[in-house]
């Protein structure tokens, strides 16, 4: 399915508040200890996992000689978007495409900032052919400023948006060059973060932005320098522990105020609540046989700013 989804009605984009806080109750502490979490309303774009699969092996997670389902997969994905739409959020649905099992995986389709949309160049030849179908999604859908890419991206599984400025990932997919095209096409500063543990191939399995102060992380899947330039870019960190990070709990998405996350990754949840954000556990266990969580199932298309 394509259709029309630019402009987003003015109305509620971007910035406009879906959730009213709560007011501090004696029970809950004061302000000061508890910070006001604001949700503002989301775009996203999703790919049903039609065909899903694992028949090959391009990260740690995937193996090929175990069973997957996409019937399962398909109704752990239809629970997430249906999360989305509950929290008020605006969900498209792109076409999936027979033969591009990870192409459920929609985080890794390009990277929209501004409504400036640049497409995905992908690492392994069998993922290769999305990026011409994601590209297409935006073309018709009036994107009216959609870039070809230079470099090896993988989108949004490797550019982070903070509000301020994207934080880029490399080390096993997305080339470290590419964060000169990013300041190019963008505009924005951009930090250039190393990956160096395999299991956290995408920055988006190691990082979670929860909003442009706050962000959640496992500071093992860093080298020195990028847990140093991390530290920097945000007031406050959460950090994951060993057991949270293993079960992909960072691979979240964060509206501001809930921060839909992998069921399993409990901690974090726990952690998210302490420091006055709503936690919403999905079950994402089907996925995850991908290498992925509710993160990679989702790309952000935020819209440029009206006036
Ligand atoms: N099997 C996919 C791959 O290895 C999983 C992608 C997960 N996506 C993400 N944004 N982390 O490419």
């Amino acid at each position: 399915m394509t259709g029309v989804c630019f402009p987003l009605p003015a109305a509620r984009y971007p910035g406009h508040m879906i959730t009213t806080v709560d007011r501090p109750r004696p029970e809950q502490g004061t302000l000061r200890q508890r910070r006001l979490r604001r949700a503002t309303a989301r775009g996203y774009l999703m790919c049903p996992p039609e065909h899903f699969t694992v028949s090959y092996a391009i990260n740690p997670w995937m193996r090929p000689e175990e069973p997957a389902s996409a019937g399962v997969a398909l109704r752990q994905w239809a629970r997430l978007r249906q999360t989305y739409l509950d929290l008020g959020h605006d969900v498209r649905v792109i076409e999936p495409v027979a033969g591009l099992p990870d192409m459920v995986f929609a985080a890794n389709g390009a990277t929209v900032v501004g409504g400036t949309v640049l497409g995905a160049r992908f690492r392994y030849p069998q993922r290769a052919a999305e990026a011409a179908a994601y590209l297409a999604w935006f073309r018709a859908g009036g994107y009216a400023d959609v870039r070809v890419p230079e470099h090896v991206n993988e989108g949004e599984g490797d550019v982070l948006f903070t509000g301020r400025a994207l934080l880029a990932g490399h080390g096993f997919r997305t080339a470290a060059a590419v964060a000169g095209e990013l300041a190019a096409v963008f505009g924005v500063p951009v930090i250039s973060v190393r990956l160096v543990d395999p299991r956290f191939y995408h920055l988006d399995t190691a990082l979670c932005v929860l909003d442009a102060d706050t962000a959640m992380y496992y500071p093992d899947a860093f080298d020195d320098a990028s847990r140093a330039a991390i530290a920097r870019q945000f007031t406050e960190l959460i950090e994951a522990t060993d057991s949270d990070a293993e079960v992909l709990g960072l691979n979240a998405v964060s509206d501001g105020r809930h921060v839909v996350l992998p069921a399993q990754a409990a901690g974090l949840a726990a952690q998210l609540a302490a420091r006055g954000f709503e936690p919403v556990p999905v079950d994402m266990s089907e996925l995850l046989k991908g290498g992925g969580g509710p993160k990679c199932c989702t790309l952000e298309l935020r819209p440029a700013r009206s006036a």
